[in-house]
C-alpha cells in the first residue's frame, strides 16, 4: 500500500525518520546512550581486520562502513564489489572477519562471496533486511536492519537503515578495540538518537527545494556527482541514483579526482553536484568547485549552513542543510540525493518503482 504517495519509492523515502529510529532501538539504548551488546556477534577486538562485500547500493552503504571503521575502530576494512570479490582468489586468515551487506540476503554474487570467507575460515556477520535470506541463514552473526519491505527498485531506506547499523556496529567495534572512549561513544550515539527528528526536518525542507531543480536537471544528458570522505560514496550513490530511475547518465567521483580526468568533461552542459558539509574536507572540495566554476560548469551545491556561507560561489542550485555531526551526515545527506533522482525521474514520466531492465533482487549472476 503506497498510503497517499504516487509511488512506493516515495513512501519508502518518506517512511526514513520513522523505521530508522526503529532500527536504531535494536542497536542503541536510549536511555544509557550507549550501544547495546548483541547477543551474537564480530569479536571486533580480536581481528585484525574486517572483509566487506556486498552489491550496488549495499557496497555503497559499505564503503561509508569502511570509513567509519577504520577511523572510529582502527580496524582496517577491505571492501569490493561481491562480483570481484568472489573472483579475486584474495587471501584470507581466519584472524579476519568478513560483513556481507544485502538488502534482500539473495543476491547471487554477494553469497557467493559469504561462501568463499565460509570456505578460508572467516567469522561471518550479514546486515540484511531479510531475516529468513539465504545470506541472514549462513551467516554466524546476522545485523537486521529493520527497514520493513522494500518494495521500489531502487533502495532507499534499505541504504539508510544499513548506514545505521553500520555506525552502531563501527561504535561498538571501537568500544571493543579501544579507540573510542566512553564520552566518544555518547555524543555518537546522542547524534544517531537525534537523526530520525533532524531527517523529518530536511525531507520538509528539501522537497519544495527539489522539484524545480529536478524540472531543470530533466534537460541534462550527464551529471557529474563529486564528494570526498563519506560524501564521495554518497556521490556514487547519487549517481546509481539518478541513472537507475530517470535514465540520466551519471558519474560520481571523489572529489580529488577531478582533475585526473573527469574535468576534460566540464562544460555547461554536464551540472556537477557537490555534495560537501562544512567538514574538514570543505576547503579541498570548495577548491574542486572553484575548477568546475573556471571551466563553466553548472553547479548543484549541497551543503549546511556553515558551507553555503562560506562559499562564494555561483550555483545553479544550493540545497542548504541544517549543519550535523559528521558521523549522521551521510544519512542526512542522502535524503537530498534520493529526492532530487525521485523528482527528476517523476518529472521525465518513468516507471519509477520498476525501471527498465533492473529486477529487485539480482539472484543470477
Ligand atoms: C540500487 C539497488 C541495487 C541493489 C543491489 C544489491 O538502488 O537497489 O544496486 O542495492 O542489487 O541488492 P541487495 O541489497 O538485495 O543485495
Amino acid at each position: 500500500d503506497k498510503g497517499n504517495h504516487r509511488h512506493f519509492m516515495e513512501k519508502e523515502i518518506y517512511e526514513q525518520p520513522e523505521i530508522i529510529s526503529h532500527a536504531l532501538s535494536h542497536y542503541v539504548d536510549f536511555a544509557a546512550g550507549t550501544v547495546k551488546p548483541l547477543a551474537s556477534g564480530i569479536d571486533f577486538a580480536g581481528i585484525r581486520s574486517l572483509a566487506i562485500s556486498a552489491c550496488g547500493t549495499a557496497y555503497l552503504s559499505g564503503l561509508i562502513g569502511k570509513y567509519w571503521f577504520e577511523r572510529y575502530a582502527r580496524l582496517p576494512v577491505e571492501i569490493d564489489v561481491a562480483s570481484e570479490f568472489r573472483y579475486r582468489e584474495i587471501p584470507l586468515s581466519k584472524d579476519q572477519a568478513a560483513l556481507f551487506i544485502s538488502q534482500s540476503g539473495e543476491t547471487a554474487d554477494t553469497l557467493a562471496s559469504l561462501r568463499y570467507c565460509r570456505q578460508e575460515g572467516l567469522t561471518i556477520g550479514a546486515v540484511v533486511n531479510v531475516r529468513e535470506s539465504t545470506i541472514a541463514r549462513e551467516a554466524d552473526a546476522v545485523f537486521p536492519i529493520l527497514a520493513g519491505p522494500e518494495i521500489g527498485v531502487a533502495s532507499t531506506k534499505a541504504f539508510t537503515c544499513q548506514l545505521a547499523v553500520l555506525a552502531a556496529l563501527a561504535i561498538q567495534a571501537g568500544r571493543a578495540r579501544g579507540t573510542l572512549t566512553a564520552e566518544d561513544e555518547k555524543a555518537m550515539v546522542r547524534h544517531l538518537i537525534e537523526m530520525p527528528r533532524i531527517m523529518s526536518r530536511v525531507l520538509n525542507l528539501v522537497e519544495p527545494q527539489v522539484e524545480g531543480l529536478s524540472r531543470e536537471l530533466s534537460r541534462f544528458k550527464d551529471v557529474l556527482y563529486l564528494g570526498r570522505g563519506t560524501s564521495f560514496p554518497l556521490a556514487l550513490e547519487g549517481a546509481l541514483k539518478l541513472k537507475e530511475i530517470s535514465y540520466i547518465h551519471a558519474e560520481g567521483y571523489a572529489a580529488g579526482e577531478l582533475k585526473h580526468g573527469p574535468i576534460a568533461l566540464i562544460d555547461e552542459n554536464m551540472p556537477v553536484i557537490v555534495i560537501a558539509p562544512h567538514d574538514r574536507f570543505f576547503e579541498k572540495t570548495v577548491s574542486n568547485m572553484q575548477e568546475v566554476a573556471a571551466r563553466g560548469g553548472r553547479i548543484i551545491f549541497i551543503t549546511d549552513e556553515k558551507g553555503a556561507a562560506a562559499s562564494k560561489l555561483a550555483t545553479m542550485a544550493t540545497i542548504v542543510l541544517p549543519t550535523v555531526d559528521e558521523v549522521i551526515a551521510p544519512m542526512i545527506y542522502a535524503l537530498p540525493i534520493q529526492l532530487l533522482a525521485y523528482h527528476t525521474a517523476v518529472f521525465m514520466g518513468t516507471d519509477v518503482d520498476q525501471p527498465r531492465n533492473l529486477a529487485k533482487s539480482v539472484t543470477v549472476e
